[in-house]
């Protein structure tokens, strides 16, 4: 059974309650509670951490291969468009991963435009809101098919 693990980056413990007209009304725990759901039915493992600390972020990637995990799905948040530790530390740990974000940060704020991860994902979802991390995991399962 495949392992995955999602990480939350900052402010997203928030959702719910912030921005709701970008973001919608759903919370964290209930976005947690769908990929489960999901997970069951893909037959995955799943994992969470959220934090609002790049470091912590940057630490947690770089024990993901001593954990067994064979794929991230990182909602980095607005490290997206800052972080070379956690580009770096994706880099350095070579797990597949899937780019994720709730809203179309293309049709938003120029400094959005710009994702340091993007290289060194497999892949980004961006805009369909709590759908973006079900279509993450959907590529997950269509990833060995090709
Ligand atoms: C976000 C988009 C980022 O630009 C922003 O800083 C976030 C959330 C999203 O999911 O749409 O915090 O990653």
């Amino acid at each position: 059974m495949s392992k995955i693990f999602v990480i939350h980056g900052p402010n997203l413990a928030l959702l719910g309650e912030r921005e709701p007209e970008i973001y919608g009304h759903v919370s964290l725990k209930a976005i947690n509670e769908a990929m489960k759901k999901k997970a069951q039915d893909l037959n995955f493992q799943i994992d969470f951490f959220q934090s609002d600390h790049e470091g912590e972020i940057v630490s947690k990637i770089g024990s993901l291969i001593k954990l067994g995990i064979d794929y991230l799905i990182i909602n980095p948040a607005a490290y997206t468009h800052t972080s070379v530790a956690i580009r770096d530390a994706i880099g350095a740990v070579k797990i597949p991963t899937i780019e994720v974000h709730l809203s179309n940060v293309y049709a938003r704020e120029e400094f959005r435009h710009k994702s340091l991860i993007a290289p060194v994902a497999v892949g980004q979802i961006s805009g369909f809101g709590v759908q973006s991390y079900i279509l993450a995991m959907e590529a997950i399962a269509t990833l060995g098919l090709k």
